[in-house]
């Protein structure tokens, strides 16, 4: 009696009892409770097998979701480049630069190792599922019910603290060699300062300031030269990734954290932040520009001069100077000396405005200074009313800023 007792408490526990209880009616020997008494059908139908088959579904459900979901996250990294050349790609499972090889490695090993695991454990749950099905006539059967085995506990708690110190070890070693590569003489020292939103780079030694864009040097065979970056903040916490040369590294305020990159291919490569900082935080791409060495030390040449001065736009630039805009910006050679925000000395040397927001053509750069909270909401350049004629003579300004 005691187990009837139980069995029909596990049956009034379900909450949609009667709606199962009023299909089971039309077919109580499918469901009906078998109690000693015999069928019970009447009243408190028994749907505990129903339930254990919506439960192995639900299962079985969960792990082919959670299988899918890995092999789409496997061939995110491989579907890009298959679709078009490097440029553009963000896929960490491309990378073109130490530390980001390193970091992959790493990744495809633990990677691997999860992916062992999760095989092994779905497979013995789908084969448990499948082979310990309910089959019809063991409703009362019950499988045999283990308690405590010394074997079965050791192995599966001492196999997993093996996985896991070898997952530290490799981690560990890996960081390690990361943030103990010293910068060689030939190293490029660039500081890269996070605002909302966009990037403010310097370059210290070079006595040049640019934003949006880092310009490195590639390593080739003639020698490594690596470019050493300080990451600090100049108001929230942001995030510098660019996928294809590193991982990624956050730029806290009053912190100063490093980072280095050293890559070998020329190209662009496209990051963006990765921490979220605000309304236009996925407006805070950044390109790092690589270029072979002799290009590398052209594009510092032009950088290190000062702002033309050429005069083929005097009222844009008497516009320019009679309003606010000099206490944000810099335009080295001028009074403009504002550090608010982005120089402008040679503003149209960049491929693109706003970080990342617009390419940097003649129309952008209007819809830009007649109205920056056009092109991207929430900035903290103002509207600044000018007048049609005015917003054209500052953009004939602005583009003599090569
Ligand atoms: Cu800066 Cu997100």
């Amino acid at each position: 009696m005691k187990k009837t007792n139980s069995h029909n408490q596990n049956c009034s526990s379900l909450q949609n009892r009667e709606e199962l209880g009023a299909r089971d009616e039309q077919n109580p020997r499918t469901f009906a409770c078998e109690t000693k008494d015999g069928p019970n059908a009447s009243s408190l139908v028994c749907p505990s097998m129903r339930l254990r088959l919506y439960r192995h579904h639900k299962i079985l459900r969960a792990v082919l979701l959670f299988a899918f979901a890995l092999t789409c996250v496997v061939f995110a990294g491989h579907v890009e480049p298959v679709l078009g050349n490097t440029d553009g790609v963000t896929s960490i499972f491309r990378p073109l630069s130490q530390p980001a090889q390193e970091i992959k490695e790493l990744s495809v090993l633990v990677l691997a190792i999860c992916g062992s695991i999760f095989v092994v454990v779905a497979g013995l749950l789908v084969y448990a599922i499948v082979r310990f099905r309910h089959r019809p006539g063991d409703e009362l059967s019950e499988p045999p019910q283990v308690y405590g085995s010394n074997q079965i506990e050791l192995a599966w708690t001492i196999l997993p603290l093996l996985i896991v110190f070898v997952l530290i070890l490799v981690t560990s070693r890996t960081i390690a060699d990361i943030q103990n590569r010293k910068p060689p003489p030939t190293a490029v020292q660039a500081t890269v300062i996070g605002h909302q939103w966009w990037w403010e780079i310097r370059y210290p030694e070079l006595g040049i300031v640019t934003a949006n864009e880092l310009h490195v040097p590639a390593s080739d065979g003639r020698g490594s030269r690596p470019t050493f970056l300080k990451l600090q903040s100049a108001d929230v916490a942001h995030s510098f990734w660019v996928p294809l040369l590193s991982g990624k590294t956050d730029l806290i305020p009053n912190r100063e954290n490093l980072m280095w990159i050293e890559p070998t291919k020329p190209g662009t490569y496209r990051g963006n932040c990765a921490e979220y900082c605000g309304t236009q935080h996925a407006r805070m791409l950044i390109r790092v520009v690589v270029h072979p060495p002799d290009e590398f030390a052209r594009w510092v040449d032009e950088q290190q001069q000062p702002a033309a001065t050429e005069t083929s736009a005097p009222e844009g630039r008497k516009v320019f100077f009679a309003n606010s805009c000099v206490n944000c910006h810099t335009i080295r050679g001028t009074s403009a000396q504002g550090k608010f925000g982005p120089d402008l000395t040679h503003l149209m040397s960049r491929e693109t405005l706003a970080s990342g927001a617009a390419l940097n053509s003649a129309d952008s750069l209007r819809l830009w200074v007649r109205d920056p909270q056009k092109l991207k909401v929430g900035c903290l350049m103002p509207n600044m009313q000018l007048t049609d004629e005015e917003v054209d003579q500052v953009v004939a300004y602005l583009q003599t800023l090569k």
